[in-house]
This record gives C-alpha cells, sequence and structure tokens, in this order.
C-alpha cells in the first residue's frame, strides 16, 4: 500500500511513536516520524534504569533531554515512561531504608516530573503493576516498603505535586489477552480512583499478537472505557510469532490475523468518545526499530511494525489506516 495516507492525519487522536536517542542521528528515522507521528514517548531512555545508572545523586537527563528538545524542536507532543515500575532500576536503592527510602522514592518522583513540567503532555506514572497471570498485584521493591497499592498511590501523589498540569497514566499489559489480568486491572482502576488517586488515564498497551481472540481486544477496549477515563493505547506491535513452534500457518495468513487483530484495535479506539481517545501509540514505526528484533530474539522476519526497514508502510499501516 504505497499510496497510503500518514497515520498521523487520519487517526482519531494524537498518533505517535517510541523513540530512543540514536533515532535522532538516522535522518530515515527523523523523516518517518516527521510524516507520520505527532507525539513521542521515550522507549527507554526516560526510565529509571537509565536515569539512575550512576546513582540516585548524578541522575542522567542527557538523553530524555535530547528527546524532549527534538519533540519541542519538531512540534510533537511528549509522553513521559514511566516513573514507578517493578523492572529495571529498583537496584539504586538497594541498602535503603526507613526515611532515607521515603526520601529516594519521593525524590525520584518529583525530580523526574519536575524536570519535564511544561514539557510532557501526560506521564505513565506506574508501570505494569499486575501479575501476568491476573491473580493479584506484583510483589516488588516498591510494594515491600508501602503495600501494593500503597506505592502506586504514592508514586502518583507525588507525580501529581511535582507536574500538576500532566495527565497521569496507570499502564499495563495483556489486559485484553489474559481475562483474568483484565479483570484485576479494571479492579485496581476502580480502588484508585475510590481511595482519591488522581489517576486521569489508562495505559493499554496493546503489545498484541496473531492468537488473540477475536473480539477480546474490542471488548475490553469496552469495558475500560466505562471508567470515563482517556485511554492511550500506548505500545502498539503485533509480533508474527506464536508460542507453538509447531505452528504451520504460513506467512499469508499470519499477516491476515494481524492486520484483522490491528484492525479491530484501531476500530475500538475510533469508537470511544472523542474526549476519552487520548493517543495511540505505536512502539517502533519500522519493523527493524522494534523489541522484537534486537538481539538474540530476532529471527529476521517478524514484521511487529507498520512499516518496513526501508521506512515502506506495510501491512500494519493499512490495517491502521482503515481501522481509524
Ligand atoms: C522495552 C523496550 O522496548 C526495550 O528497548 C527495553 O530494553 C525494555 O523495555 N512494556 C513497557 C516498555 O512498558 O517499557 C517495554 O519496552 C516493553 C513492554
Amino acid at each position: 500500500p504505497p499510496n497510503l495516507p500518514a497515520l498521523k492525519s487520519v487517526a482519531p487522536a494524537p498518533f505517535g511513536t517510541a523513540i530512543k536517542a540514536m533515532q535522532i542521528d538516522d535522518p530515515d528515522w527523523v523523516a518517518l516520524a516527521r510524516a507520520q507521528v505527532c507525539q513521542l514517548t521515550p522507549e527507554w531512555e526516560m526510565k529509571m534504569e537509565y536515569v539512575l545508572a550512576d546513582g540516585l545523586d548524578r541522575p542522567r537527563f542527557d538523553r530524555s533531554d535530547r528527546i524532549a528538545a527534538f519533540a519541542a524542536r519538531n512540534g510533537m507532543a511528549l509522553h513521559g515512561h514511566t516513573l514507578i515500575w517493578y523492572s529495571q532500576g529498583a537496584e539504586a536503592f538497594a541498602g535503603l531504608s526507613g526515611a532515607a527510602f521515603d526520601r529516594a522514592f519521593d525524590g525520584y518522583v518529583a525530580a523526574v516530573a519536575g524536570r519535564y513540567r511544561g514539557k510532557v503532555r501526560s506521564w505513565d506514572v506506574v508501570n505494569e503493576p499486575i501479575l501476568d497471570d491476573g491473580s493479584g498485584l506484583r510483589d516488588c521493591h516498591w510494594s515491600a516498603r508501602y503495600g501494593h497499592d500503597g506505592y502506586i498511590l504514592r508514586a502518583f501523589e507525588q507525580a501529581r505535586a511535582a507536574d500538576p498540569d500532566a495527565v497521569l497514566f496507570l499502564n499495563e499489559y495483556n489486559q485484553e489477552s489474559v481475562p483474568a489480568k483484565g479483570i484485576q486491572f479494571l479492579k485496581l482502576v476502580e480502588r484508585l480512583l475510590k481511595a482519591g488517586c488522581p489517576l486521569q488515564g489508562l495505559g493499554l498497551q496493546s503489545h498484541l499478537w496473531i492468537d488473540i481472540p477475536e473480539g477480546a481486544i474490542s471488548t475490553f477496549m469496552r469495558e475500560a472505557a466505562q471508567f470515563g477515563l482517556p485511554i492511550h493505547v500506548s505500545e502498539l506491535d503485533c509480533t508474527l510469532r506464536t508460542e507453538n513452534r509447531l505452528d504451520l500457518r504460513g506467512a499469508g495468513q499470519r499477516t491476515a490475523l494481524q492486520t484483522a487483530r490491528v484492525r479491530e484495535l484501531a476500530e475500538a479506539f475510533t469508537a470511544l468518545p472523542a474526549a476519552q481517545r487520548f493517543a495511540f501509540t505505536v512502539w517502533g514505526l519500522r519493523d527493524t526499530d522494534s523489541w522484537y528484533r534486537q538481539g538474540d530474539k530476532d529471527d529476521g522476519r517478524d514484521r511487529p511494525l507498520p512499516f518496513d526497514g526501508a521506512g515502506r508502510p506495510g501491512p500494519m499501516a493499512a490495517a491502521l489506516a482503515q481501522g481509524f
């Protein structure tokens, strides 16, 4: 489909992509991003793992500053990702306890959210708090001190204080594909709102795969929408791989399933009330930019993103354009 319209011009909300700072040095990526998106989410370099790699006292903001400057220069919105996550970064807190832990936790959220106040449109304040099987919330470094809901509440309150204008999101994956996880997500949102949490938006990461049953994606979108909060499809990709290594379906069948699921997602998002369509973000533009195509995960054939390695629109781009 070489004549597809720009995705940002057909999407019913700001259309975004994940960005790594090094992509700013790739003129092909920059041209594609300028043509297709109006919003950016740092893929890694705003996470604690990067920011605190040199320790709590020496936060690294060089790369996130670069991404923020690129966004501003190009008139693109910025979505912050992510302040508090069970994974990647808690190492910097090793050995802290009591009031020192509290100071470090609050101080981290204040420093990061404060630095980008006025520069970000929104934040993933807490990322992925729910267990993969949906049986409850994850134990992590943060829940060990504040409790499972407690660390989430604390993070949102700190983020609200540091940046009163950013829209604050809870971000999670597999709500559509693991029903128990979807239910757990909705229950958590309900509890947080009841507790007065300044939670203002729901992030549906949407790391899809081709075996998700038809209807699951649109059903969960409708359930999530019942809170009336803005919804961000925050990290869309759709791998062609399956768990079943003996899967004999050919490339054509896999692509057809990918098209169906991605189109279903785009249609379900478009069907939301306008005020709830916050943004729609893909987790990379070109297949070769995908985390599925890095290192030993890469079989060289997966096509999880809208554009091929040369920046030409592929089946997923067409599915999005049709679904919006
Ligand atoms: C991934 C990035 O794509 C990788 O580059 C990084 O090394 C690890 O994290 N859910 C999330 C994202 O919220 O932050 C993850 O991104 C993908 C799953």
